[in-house]
C-alpha cells in the first residue's frame, strides 16, 4: 500500500516517524510519501529514515496513493483538496487528522461521493508512541477499517467510534492529555511547597502515577476501589481527598471536560 501523509508538522511528522518505524522494523511494507511546503521538516524526516519519499508540493506525493493522511491545519483542508482532491484515485482512502472537519465535509470536499473517508483523533503522544487515537468513518469496509486502525497503532492505541462521539473523545484525550499535565504540574508544585526540588518532585509524582495506572490495569479494578485501600479512617489520606473535593476538585475537571460540549 502506498500511504501519503500530506503536512510534515507536529501530527504529520509523528505518524510518518510511527508508519517508518513499522517499516524499518520489517513489520510493515507499506511505501510512505509525505508532502510539505518547506524542507526542513521533509529533510528531518529523511535523513531519519532514507528509503520516504518527501515532495514538497502534494500532488506528487498523492498521486498513485492507496490512502492519503491529511495532517495540514483544519482550515487547509479545502485548499489542498481543491488543488489536488483530482488525483486522488476512485478508491483511495482519504484520512483526515484535523479537528472538527466532519465526515461530511470531507466526502464532499473530495469530490467523489461513496470514497471512505475518515477521522482520526490522535494526541500529542503520538510523538512518543503512546497516542489515544480515535477514529471514525464513513463508506466504509472492514478492510478499509482495519488498514486505517493499523496505521494509527503504529503510534499508540486506537478506538474505532461513532462520529459522534469525536468531539467526547478529543475533549477526553486530544486535549484531555493537557489536563493531565496540569495535574502533575499542580502535584509537583504541591510536593516542591512540602520540601522536594522540583525535578524529584516531578520525578516522584510521574512515579506515583505510573504505579497507579499499573495498579488499575493489573487489578482491573475501579479508581475508588484503590482509593478505598489508601485511606485508612480518620487518616492523611482521607482528609487531603475530602479537602481537594471541598475545593471542587472533581467538579472542576467535569466542568473543563463539558466546557465545549
Ligand atoms: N497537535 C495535536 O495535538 C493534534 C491532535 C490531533 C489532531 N491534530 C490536527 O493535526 C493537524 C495538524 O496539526 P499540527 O499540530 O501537526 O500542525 P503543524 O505542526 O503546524 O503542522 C502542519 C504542517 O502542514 C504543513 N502545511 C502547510 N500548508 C500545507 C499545504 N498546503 N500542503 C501540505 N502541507 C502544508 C506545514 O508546513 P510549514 O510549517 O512548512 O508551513 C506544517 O508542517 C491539524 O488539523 C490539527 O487539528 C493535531
Amino acid at each position: 500500500m502506498k500511504i501519503a501523509i500530506i503536512g510534515a508538522g507536529n501530527m504529520g511528522g509523528a505518524i510518518a516517524r510511527g508508519i517508518a518505524g513499522a517499516i524499518a522494523a520489517g513489520q510493515s511494507h507499506h511505501t510512505l510519501v509525505v508532502s510539505n511546503p518547506s524542507e526542513g521538516k521533509l529533510n528531518a524526516l529523511k535523513s531519519a529514515f532514507p528509503f520516504i519519499e518527501t515532495y514538497t508540493d502534494n500532488a506528487g506525493a498523492i498521486e498513485g496513493a492507496d490512502l492519503v493522511i491529511l495532517a495540514v491545519k483544519p482550515w487547509l483542508v479545502e485548499q489542498v483538496l481543491k488543488e489536488a482532491g483530482a488525483l486522488l484515485g476512485k478508491e483511495t482512502i482519504l484520512v483526515s487528522v484535523a479537528a472538527g472537519i466532519t465526515l461530511d465535509s470531507l466526502e464532499n470536499m473530495a469530490g467523489e461521493k461513496h470514497r471512505a473517508v475518515y477521522r482520526a483523533m490522535p494526541n500529542t503522544a503520538a510523538a512518543v508512541g503512546r497516542s489515544m487515537t480515535f477514529v471514525a468513518g464513513k463508506n466504509t469496509t472492514p478492510e478499509s477499517d482495519e488498514a486505517v486502525k493499523a496505521i494509527f497503532e503504529n503510534v499508540g492505541t486506537v478506538m474505532m467510534i461513532e462520529e459522534r462521539l469525536m468531539a467526547a473523545g478529543t475533549s477526553l484525550s486530544g486535549c484531555g492529555i493537557a489536563y493531565i499535565f496540569r495535574f502533575i504540574r499542580a502535584m509537583q508544585e504541591g510536593g516542591v511547597q512540602l520540601g522536594f526540588y522540583p525535578k524529584d518532585a516531578l520525578n516522584i509524582v510521574a512515579r506515583t502515577m505510573e504505579g497507579a495506572l499499573k495498579l488499575l490495569e493489573t487489578n482491573d479494578s475501579h479508581p475508588e476501589q484503590e482509593i478505598d485501600k489508601v485511606t485508612t479512617p480518620g487518616g492523611l489520606t482521607i482528609k487531603g481527598l475530602n479537602t481537594m473535593e471541598q475545593a471542587g476538585f472533581t467538579n472542576a475537571v467535569i466542568q473543563g471536560l463539558t466546557r465545549n460540549s
